[in-house]
Formats: structure tokens, sequence, C-alpha cells
């Protein structure tokens, strides 16, 4: 018989990152340890119960149990609006400005699939979130880091890219995955820029859109909305990364191709799903405040006491995560130490590019007590290490 093989496309994507760090805490389980897992972005806190209620009752509506139109509807195509214009002061067209998907991932895979051209040049930057270079790899295009250096605070410097003509896209993350640091307006209006010299579009992921703690993360579109598109979730902000369920907003042009290109390949989405989206982003933001809160007061404790042990902590200024680099240019066997010896999963930072070596990041997605717990089993690896 013929081998039964998957196609090249499949055959070419990398080992999915997350999925391998989920396998290594379930063996570590298997033997019998008790693992902290702050290894990922999965927050540990319910919905806001109005959010829930908003949910159930939808699920109990008849009307949503048939087939939901493609297009957004109306209601949560206002409730993405309602926020922009509330949080960031920006006016956006329901109608042509905003597009939801399953999750902001699958919204970076409707931009990067929707907007790149095979063999077309896709900048990305290093670190970075792991999916970019999957959608990259899909969408048959040329991956091209940017590096984001601590020194620079991790924002991009530009003149890396001196060498190269052209470019499909340009895609920044501010709040970054996985430092920490946030945007300033000027990132955004280089980032706009380079796009514009590369005769590509600029698309942010603002997943941690929310997630601030010298105040709101600034929005892309605030800089511009003619070349821009802005991915975003309700995943971090409402906890419902459980849920699927996020969107898109900017220039009209390139929310259509995204939006052609998700009615293909991913259908439509769950009609009562996106009734509960419109509540959660048109209701009562308390909540939404609440936890950046609760963020802030696990972010003090594990970045304090990590100091005080004498790890290198970067301050993270957005996000829920921590990025600690370590005195081991191998951080993947010193996570796994971290794992097998101290039963604590870390993410280890060249995970996320090149440019993550010698880095692990810590998601604040547990409790303090157990975050406290967290850091004196850093203590003990840090003794055992010298
Ligand atoms: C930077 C970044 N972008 C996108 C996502 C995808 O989130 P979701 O698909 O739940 O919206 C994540 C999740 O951790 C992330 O960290």
């Amino acid at each position: 018989m013929t081998a039964l093989r998957a196609a090249a496309r499949v055959q070419a994507l990398p080992t999915n990152f997350f999925a391998a760090l989920d396998r290594a805490v379930a063996e570590a389980r298997v033997r019998g340890i008790d693992v902290i897992d702050v290894s990922k972005g999965n927050p540990d806190l319910p919905t806001p119960p109005h959010i829930v209620e908003a949910m159930q009752k939808a699920v109990a509506d008849p009307r949503n149990h048939g087939y939901p139109s493609s297009l957004v509807r109306p209601a949560l195509g206002r409730a993405i609006a309602t926020r922009y214009r509330e949080d960031h002061g920006i006016d956006l067209d329901p109608d042509t400005q905003v597009a939801a998907f399953h999750g902001s991932h699958e919204a970076l895979m409707a931009a990067i699939l929707g907007l790149v051209d095979p063999g077309a040049a896709l900048v990305v930057p290093d670190p970075g979130y792991p999916a970019y270079e999957t959608a990259a790899r899909l969408a048959g295009a040329e991956v091209r880091t940017l590096p984001l250096v601590r020194a620079d605070g991790y924002r991009p410097d530009f003149t890396a890219l001196a060498d190269l003509d052209a470019a499909a896209a340009v895609l920044l993350n501010f709040p970054h995955n996985p430092t920490g640091a946030v945007a300033a307006p000027a990132t955004f209006e280089a980032a706009v820029a380079e796009s514009e010299r590369l005769g590509g579009v600029f698309v942010n992921d603002f997943a941690y859109s929310s997630l601030g703690y010298e105040g709101r993360p600034l929005s892309a579109l605030t800089v511009d909305d003619t070349r821009t598109v802005e991915v975003s979730t309700l995943s971090k902000t409402y906890s419902m990364a459980g849920w699927r369920i996020g969107y898109a907003a900017g220039a009209p042009d390139l929310i259509a191709a995204m939006r052609r290109y998700q009615a293909h390949a991913f259908s439509t989405i769950f009609g009562a799903t996106q009734d509960a989206a419109a509540a959660a982003l048109a209701g009562d933001q308390s909540a939404a405040h609440e936890l950046v809160e609760t963020y802030r007061a696990r972010r003090d404790l594990v970045v304090a006491t990590l100091r005080t042990q004498g790890w290198d902590v970067v301050d993270p200024a957005g996000t829920f995560f921590v990025w600690v680099g370590i005195d081991d240019a191998d951080d993947v066997a010193f996570a796994d130490r971290l794992l097998s010896s101290h039963g604590v999963a870390v993410a280890p930072g060249s995970g996320f590019g090149a440019g993550g070596a010698g880095f692990i990041r810590i998601s604040l997605v547990h409790p303090l007590d157990r975050l406290r717990e967290m850091t004196e089993r850093l203590a003990a690896a840090k003794r055992a290490t010298g």
C-alpha cells in the first residue's frame, strides 16, 4: 500500500510549542509531581457572571440554533465599535471596519492568509508569539524576523530592516507577549511608516488590549486606520479563553479580505457566543478593570520576590507575563530541570524565537498563594544551581 502522509503544508508546520508544553506537564503529573503550571497564558479566573448569564440565555434561544450569518451580528459589531470609542477615542464603522473570529488566533490566521501572498515577506517580532510563524508557513510567506532587544525596551528598531525592499505585512504585538513591553505612539508611527516604505500593511496583535499597568494600552488605530488592522480577543480581558471569540478592526479593505478568507476557511461563529460577546463588550466593564488590579498584585509579588532572590527580572508594563533572564543559554534544558526537579512549568524563552534564548516566561495565572509557592520553588532552584 502507498504510504499515507500529510500534505507538504502540514509537514512544514513546526511542532506546536504550547501542545509540547502541555505534554511535558501531563507527563510530569503522571510521575506524581505536583506541578505549578505557569507555562501558558490560560487565565485561571472564571468569566464574570453577567457574561455567563448572557450566554445561558442566548443558548436557550432557538434563534441561535441554526446557522448564523457569515456577517458579524449587528449587536456585536456595535459592541466592538463601542469599546474602541470609549477606550481609545476611535470611531469605527461596524459595517465595514470590524470582523469577529473564533479568537484572535484565528483573526491572525485570517490576516496572514488573507493579506500575504506566497513568497512575499512577512515581518514578525523576535521574540514573538509562535503562531505568526505557523501562519506564515501556511501562507507560504517568507518570514523576516525583527529583533526586539532589551536595551530598547523591546520596542522595534526598524533600521534592522534596511536591506528589505518589500513586505506584504509588518506584524507587531503590543502589549508584547512574552516580554510585557508596551508601545509608545512613536512605536506605531514607525511601524506604519515602515509598512508604507515596504509597500505592505501593518498588523498589531492587541490580544492584551486591556492589560496595562501604566494606563490603558495604546491601540495602533489611534495612529493609523488606512493601512492598519488590529486583532484582539475576549480571552484575556474577560477570562473567556475557552469561548473562542475575538475580533479585528481597522482599514475596510483589510477587514473585507479577512472576512472573505474567514467565511471560506472557518465558516460562521455560534450566534450565542456572538450575543454573549456583545454583552461582554458593551456591558459594565468593572470586572475587566478589577482583573487588571488582580494581575497587578500578582505581578508585584512575583517581580519583587524573584528580584530579592537575585533573578534578572524584566519589569512588565502590560500583559500577564513576567520575563526572566536566566544564567543559562540553554533555556529549554533549564525549563526541563525546573519541571522535573522543582515542579514548576515555565515557557522556555527560545520557544518565542532566537531572541528569547536565555530567558523564561512566567504566566501570572494562579492565585497569590500558589504564585508565592512558585517563587519559593524558584528560590530552591537557584540555590541548587548556585
Ligand atoms: C500574543 C497573543 N496573540 C494571540 C493569542 C491568541 O488568543 P485567542 O485565540 O484566545 O484570542 C494569544 C494567546 O495567548 C497571545 O498571547
